[in-house]
């Protein structure tokens, strides 16, 4: 069909810098070659119509109706969160098919969710100018308020801004990213656990109060501001300022090709996570011990939100056929399911496929 329009939106993969976002701090990640795609067609019906090709389900609103929806527990939240961001802004929704397909592993901690948002706010837009980094903040927007979940906005962002030879280190408080080469002596291996612990979504929530509350004791407005001596009672804390401190330092050791410090800063994030931010989990654990002991392997730390999803490891190109087959083998055996591994390329942020989207 002529009308016919097709966008598409990256997930990512955390290189360093985990619960540093909505701390106002820094964070690295890679915008995937995994994506969400979302084809549209016109409805002549009056209708919005989504269908998930995954869960192969429709559902079906009068575009009327959509701004006072209220949230399910479904994957159609994520976009009638983000069709009420942009009605909240002034932008109407028109009658739509959105065909939905993605190669972003669900509840993997690849940010599955920002790329359903991000492609869902270019479909729904149908090429309607508005500025990235707004589209950014509406998305996080609908998944804080609508979906209930008070992610930072690092996936959001990855999503829009990837580029297709670079890491981004972003700075949570400007808003500011600047492209980070990554050197040819690593390759970035994700593996996915293949589980994601329940607690993981009140956890989350946990954290972010947690870190509220250690601002106020230190107080500081954000934990960016704070300093190792402010905190160095309180973990949760001191997991947050020393990430910060190490995505600062894993960037260098990028820009200088020193892949041994770059797998000794993913290790001691790592650690951090584990014992000071309490989000890891015994598959993960397994995932990165395991990893550290494998020829080639630089180092590996849980990237995500936590409990479960995947490891990222940096591994020595020529080792990694080898280190894919040794993590597979004894996950298998250890845990008695199969992980699915993903070679990580960076690729360029969201666009309009076929089409000059912006
Ligand atoms: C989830 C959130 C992000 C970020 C990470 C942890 O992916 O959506 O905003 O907080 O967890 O780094």
């Amino acid at each position: 069909m002529n009308d016919a329009r097709t966008f598409r939106a990256p997930g990512r993969v955390n290189l360093i810098g985990e619960h540093t976002d909505y701390n106002l701090g820094f964070v690295l990640p890679i915008a995937l070659n995994l994506d969400t795609r979302v084809r549209t067609t016109p409805a002549s019906d009056g209708m919005l119509r989504l269908h998930a090709a995954a869960h192969n389900e429709t559902r079906t609103w009068p575009t009327a109706e959509i701004a006072s929806l209220t949230p399910h527990s479904h994957w159609s939240d994520y976009v009638i969160g983000v069709a009420q961001q942009l009605l909240a802004r002034g932008f109407g929704i028109p009658p739509l098919n959105l065909h939905i397909e993605s190669t972003v592993p669900e509840g993997a901690g690849l940010s599955s969710s920002a790329a359903l948002e991000v492609a869902s706010a270019l479909a729904l837009l149908q090429g309607r100018a508005l500025d990235r980094l707004e589209i950014a903040r509406l998305c996080q927007h609908a998944e804080s308020e609508f979906v209930g979940m008070p992610c930072g906005i690092m996936d959001q962002y990855c999503s829009l801004f990837g580029c297709d030879h670079a890491a981004l280190r972003i700075d949570c408080r400007s808003l500011e990213a600047e492209a980070v080469p990554l050197p040819d002596s690593v390759a970035i291996i994700a593996v996915n656990s293949m589980v994601k612990h329940s607690l993981g979504q009140s956890a989350y929530r946990t954290r972010v109060a947690e870190c509220a509350e250690a601002c106020r004791a230190a107080g500081v407005t954000s934990l960016r501001d704070a300093t190792l001596d402010q905190v160095r009672d309180n973990k949760r804390a001191r997991h947050v300022v020393t990430e910060n401190q190490r995505v600062q330092d894993f960037v260098e050791a990028a820009r200088g090709g020193d892949a041994a410090r770059m797998g000794g800063l993913f290790v001691e994030s790592h650690r951090s996570m584990r014992d000071d931010y309490e989000i890891s989990c015994e598959e993960i654990d397994f995932l990165v011990d395991t990893a550290v002991g494998l020829p080639g392997c630089f180092g590996a730390r849980m990237t995500g939100g936590g409990f479960g999803g995947c490891t990222v490891n940096l591994v020595a190109p020529e080792a990694a056929p080898a280190f894919t087959e040794a993590i597979r083998r004894s996950y298998r055996e250890a845990m008695g399911r199969d992980p699915q591994i993903f070679v990580c390329v960076p690729a360029p942020g969201a666009d309009e496929i076929g089409g000059s989207f912006f």
